[in-house]
C-alpha cells in the first residue's frame, strides 16, 4: 500500500507539472482516499495500475466538465436513499454539504483532475470522502458508475441540445430580418450553380429558415426520447435496496425513469441522435458557407462581409477572405467524424456496460461546441453582411433566366402544350443569343416571328421583377408569398 500511494503521488506530480500555473496551487488535487490500491476497488487488488493502463483508462480530463451533472445527481440520489430510509440524516446531510462544497471547490479552481482516479465520478467520490469520512462511501448505495454516468451524460446532453435550440433560433432571427428587408430583391435562383429563375433574396433566405427550423424538430426530437432516467438501474441488474426511481427521475428533470435496466446502462442511442442532428444542421450550415463565399466573392459580389468576419492575407494586401464562412463549412466533415465515429464505436457491442462506451464524450463535448460556434459565427455573417442589391439584379439578367415564363404564358394564356410552348421558347433564346442580346431586348415582332400569338403581355413577362411577381403557388417567390412565408415564420420559430 505504502509503495502505491508513494506511485501514486509521483504521478499525481508528474501531471502537475503539465497544468497551468493557476491550478498548480490546489493541493486538493493531489490527495487520495488512503484505502489501498484504489481507493475505490482496492479491496481486491495487490497492487496499483501500471502507468500506461492509467494513460489509457483515465476518462478525467474530458469528463470533468460533467462535474455539474455528477453532483446535481448524487444530490439527487442522496434524498432519495434518504427518503426511503436506506441513508440516515446525518449522513445525508454531510453528504449534501460536502457535494456543494466540491462543486464550489472546482468552480473555483481550487479542485483540479487527479490522474490517478479515472474519471470524474472518482475524484468526486474521493474527494468527498477526505471531506467527510466514511459517510462519502454510502452514497453509492444501490448506484454504479454506470448508471450515473449515463445520467450524467443524459443531463449534459439535454442542456447541450437546449443551447442549440436557443443558438438555432437566433440564427433563424437573423436570417428572418436580412429576408423581411429583402422580401422583393431579386437574386439569381441556381440549378447545377447555372442561373435558372430569377427569385428574391427573401426567399432565398428563408429556404435557410425552414432546414433551421427541422434542425431544431429533430433536437427536440432526440431531446424528448432521451429524457428518461437511468439511474437505479446500477451496475446492470437494478438493485436489491428499495429505491424510488420516480422520486430521482423528477427530481432530475426526467419525464420517467427507463423501463429496462440492462437497457439503461447500455444504450448511447441518446447521444447518437443528438450526433445526428449534430451533423445534419451543420451540413445545412455547410451550405450556407459556401453560399457566403460564392456571394462574397469578387466575381459574384452579391454581399460583403464585414471586416469582423473577414480575414486578410499575408502576402497580398488586397485580400479580403472569407474564412469563417469557409469554417462553417469545413467543420462539417470533423461533427460527422464524430457521429461515424461513435456509430462505429457501439457497433457490435455487448450487453450491458462496456468500456469502450468511454469514448462516448469526446465526440459529443466537441460536436457541441463546434455547433456552437459555427451558429455564432453564421448568424454574425448575417446579421453584418452588406447586401449588393444592384449586382443581384444584374446577375438574374443573365443566362436568359425567364425563358420559362415564357413558356409558361404560352401554356397558360394560349393553350398551347408545355413541349411545344419549350421548343418555341429555345428558339427565341437561339434567337437573342445570336443578337447577343436579352430575351426582354428583343422586339414584339421579332418574338412573333417565332409564334405569332405573343403579345405584349408576354414581353413583359420576361422581365426579372416581373417575372417574379407570377409564382404565386403557396411556397413560391412571389413578393406576396414572400411575406407571407415571412408572416408564418415569424410565428412558428420566434
Ligand atoms: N468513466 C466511465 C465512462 O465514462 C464511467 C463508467 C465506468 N464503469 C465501469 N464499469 N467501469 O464510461
Amino acid at each position: 500500500i505504502m509503495e502505491d500511494n508513494k506511485k501514486h503521488k509521483k504521478q499525481t506530480k508528474r501531471t502537475y507539472k503539465k497544468r497551468p500555473k493557476k491550478l498548480a496551487k490546489s493541493s486538493t488535487q493531489s490527495e487520495l482516499k488512503d484505502t489501498g490500491s484504489n481507493p475505490l476497488w482496492g479491496g481486491r487488488f495487490s497492487k496499483g495500475p501500471s502507468s500506461i493502463m492509467e494513460d489509457i483508462n483515465s476518462s478525467v480530463d474530458v469528463d470533468w466538465v460533467l462535474y455539474e451533472e455528477d453532483i446535481e445527481c448524487s444530490k439527487a440520489h442522496a434524498e432519495m436513499l434518504y427518503n426511503q430510509g436506506i441513508l440516515n440524516n446525518s449522513d445525508k446531510k454531510k453528504i449534501i454539504k460536502g457535494l456543494n462544497q466540491i462543486q464550489r471547490e472546482i468552480e473555483d479552481g481550487e479542485l483540479t483532475p487527479n490522474h490517478t482516479l479515472e474519471d470524474i465520478h472518482m475524484n468526486i467520490e474521493n474527494r468527498l470522502f477526505l471531506l467527510i469520512g466514511d459517510a462519502a462511501g454510502r452514497l453509492h448505495t444501490a448506484r454504479s458508475r454506470n448508471d450515473q454516468v449515463a445520467t450524467d451524460f443524459k443531463i449534459w446532453i439535454r442542456k447541450a441540445i437546449d443551447q442549440s435550440d436557443r443558438e438555432l433560433q437566433a440564427l433563424q432571427s437573423a436570417l428572418i430580418k436580412r429576408a423581411e428587408q429583402h422580401s422583393d430583391t431579386p437574386i439569381p435562383g441556381f440549378t447545377h450553380l447555372q442561373g435558372a429563375q430569377p427569385v428574391t433574396l427573401g426567399h432565398h433566405l428563408l429556404s435557410y429558415v425552414e432546414m433551421f427550423g427541422r434542425d431544431r424538430g429533430r433536437f427536440n426530437d432526440a431531446r424528448k426520447r432521451l429524457n428518461e432516467c437511468p439511474l437505479g438501474s446500477a451496475a446492470l441488474a437494478g438493485t436489491s435496496f428499495p429505491i424510488d426511481r420516480k422520486m430521482t427521475s423528477e427530481s432530475l428533470g426526467f419525464d420517467r425513469p427507463t423501463r429496462n435496466s440492462l437497457d439503461s446502462v447500455s444504450d448511447r442511442d441518446f447521444a447518437l441522435e443528438a450526433l445526428a442532428a449534430v451533423a445534419l444542421c451543420s451540413s445545412h450550415l455547410s451550405r450556407l458557407g459556401e453560399e457566403l463565399v460564392i456571394w462574397s466573392s469578387n466575381q459574384f459580389g452579391f454581399i460583403r462581409l464585414s471586416d469582423s468576419f473577414s480575414t486578410g492575407s499575408s502576402i497580398m494586401p488586397q485580400k479580403r477572405n472569407p474564412d469563417a464562412a469557409e469554417l462553417i463549412r469545413g467543420k462539417n466533415g470533423r461533427v460527422t467524424g464524430n457521429f461515424v465515429g461513435l456509430l462505429n464505436t457501439m457497433k457490435g457491442l455487448s450487453l450491458a456496460y462496456a468500456k469502450d462506451m468511454q469514448e462516448d464524450k469526446e465526440p459529443i463535448f466537441d460536436s457541441f461546441k463546434t455547433l456552437s460556434i459555427c451558429l455564432r459565427a453564421a448568424g454574425g455573417m448575417i446579421n453584418d453582411m452588406t447586401i449588393n442589391k444592384e449586382a443581384m439584379a444584374e446577375a438574374t439578367k443573365e443566362g436568359h433566366s425567364t425563358a420559362t415564363e415564357l413558356a409558361d404564358w404560352l401554356v397558360r394564356e394560349l393553350n398551347i402544350p408545355f413541349r411545344n410552348a419549350h421548343e418555341s421558347v429555345g428558339k427565341i433564346v437561339k434567337m437573342a443569343d445570336s443578337k447577343d442580346s436579352r430575351l426582354w431586348d428583343l422586339s414584339l415582332s421579332d418574338l412573333q416571328s417565332i409564334q405569332p400569338k405573343i403579345t405584349k403581355a408576354a414581353h413583359d413577362i420576361l422581365k426579372p421583377e416581373i417575372a417574379i411577381n407570377t409564382k404565386t403557388s403557396y411556397g413560391g417567390t412571389s413578393v406576396k408569398q414572400v411575406k407571407l412565408q415571412l408572416r408564418q415564420a415569424k410565428k412558428r420559430f420566434l
